[in-house]
């Protein structure tokens, strides 16, 4: 039967006396109807809603005609659990790697499908998991999808969940999922590994297994074809009852070589000058993440917009990409001093004298005497030396 999803998801909201869920779903079957060429059964549905008692639909969104009940709060504190969203695709894509792509792309059939593939027999539930480092595109990820599908985000910060008081969270936790069914949506659950990491952590005792129990049930609760991404940095503390409910799992690994070159071009845009040494880039962030690609660009465009440029320059990029590895490492560069020391060590060709002098508007001298200066340079001693954590 065609639709079946939606007029389950109808009679739900019925069964339920939810009624922003049942009209919510009655929209999208006549979103439905209307693109498989059926207006007049469109019509029909349409012209019911249009004389459901406005009270009960809650907020309207104009423009979607989708309602909205009260967001969820923390029965503690009283703030929002969920933020709201609606993203669209932006000029800067997601850029991964080919296999990992492919998943993605299975994963929005998979929706997109989900009836004819479910009459098959060959479903899967709608359920991603996304894991990586910090910085790797796992939230990009996640507004992509409901981007893709046009649909809005319910992103849920898992830690805002858990509360001292006991049996709030497991509440928290069955609120959130239940405000997620009323309508289509992409239930998105970041920093996951807050929620899903907690049973066999010795720390957490009784309440937090609960919040595991907890959260297996509503997962299992759901519909299959509701949609549910989650997020972790951590993919080695979830639980393997949690893991086993998500149907597709997708690695967002640190960018490549190939990745980095395409990641480079796509934040530097036209403010990359045509002799810009983009290999050198490449290999100089060798380890890095998409977001510190696209932190370090931001920095040197925003120089060049400063000083009336149209252009980045190049030892300006490297060095800021330079400071960010030094970051990253624990060094805190708070001197100029530091700094030369520090980029000198890193990159000696490209940060020759000149290049070092010109960079921060010294002489020759001045840069040398610098260099002289300090008992330990970065390269007799190695880098470390100048971490002053
Ligand atoms: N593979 C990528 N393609 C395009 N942009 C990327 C990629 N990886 C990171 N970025 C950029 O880095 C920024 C941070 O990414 P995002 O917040 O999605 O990372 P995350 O994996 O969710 O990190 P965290 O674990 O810290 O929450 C985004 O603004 C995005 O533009
Ligand atoms: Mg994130």
């Amino acid at each position: 039967m065609e639709h079946l999803s939606e007029i389950l998801k109808i009679l739900d909201g019925a069964l339920k006396a939810n009624a922003s869920m049942a009209s919510n779903y009655a929209g999208l079957l006549a979103d439905k109807l209307d693109s498989a060429g059926d207006a007049k059964h469109a019509r029909m549905i349409r012209e019911r809603l249009a004389r459901a008692p406005s009270a009960l639909l809650g907020a309207q969104d104009a423009s979607r005609g989708i309602s909205f009940g009260a967001l969820p709060v923390d029965g503690e504190s009283r703030l929002d659990t969920v933020d709201l969203s609606n993203p669209t695709v932006d000029s800067s894509s997601l850029l991964l790697p080919s296999a990992v792509d492919e998943r993605i792309a299975e994963f929005l059939a998979n929706i997109r499908y989900y009836d004819k593939l479910s009459k098959a027999g060959a479903a899967l539930p709608n359920r991603l998991m996304a894991y990586g480092p910090p910085g790797t595109g796992k939230t990009k990820l996640a507004r992509h999808i409901a981007a893709k599908l046009d649909i809005p985000l319910l992103t849920v910060r898992c830690d805002t969940l858990i509360s001292s008081l006991l049996g709030q969270t497991s509440r928290n936790l069955r609120r959130v999922f239940e405000y997620a069914q009323q309508m289509p949506s992409v239930l998105f659950l970041d920093e996951f590994d807050a929620l899903a990491g907690a049973r066999g952590n010795e720390r957490d005792v009784g309440e937090l297994q609960r919040v595991v129990i907890a959260l297996l049930q509503n997962i299992d609760a759901l519909p299959e074809s509701t949609i549910l991404i989650a997020a972790t940095n951590h993919d080695q503390l979830l639980d393997p009852a949690i893991w086993r409910r998500f149907s597709f799992r997708i690695p967002m690994p640190v960018p490549d070589t190939t990745l980095r070159m395409s990641l480079w071009h796509q934040f530097l845009g036209s403010f990359a000058p045509s002799s810009l040494d983009f290999p050198g880039l490449v290999d100089a962030s060798d380890g890095v993440t998409g977001a510190l690609i696209e932190q370090v660009c931001i920095d040197a465009k925003r120089v060049a917009v400063l000083e009336g440029e149209n252009l980045v320059d190049e030892a300006q990029l490297f060095r800021r990409l330079g400071l960010a590895l030094s970051l990253l490492q624990g060094v805190v560069l708070s001197t100029t001093q530091n700094e030369i020391h520090w980029l000198k060590a890193w990159a000696p060709k490209r940060f020759s004298l000149r290049a070092l002098a010109k960079l921060y508007n010294m002489s020759n001298r001045s840069v040398t005497n610098i260099l002289k200066e300090k008992k330990f340079s970065g390269q007799e001693k190695g880098q470390q030396s100048l971490i002053t954590r």
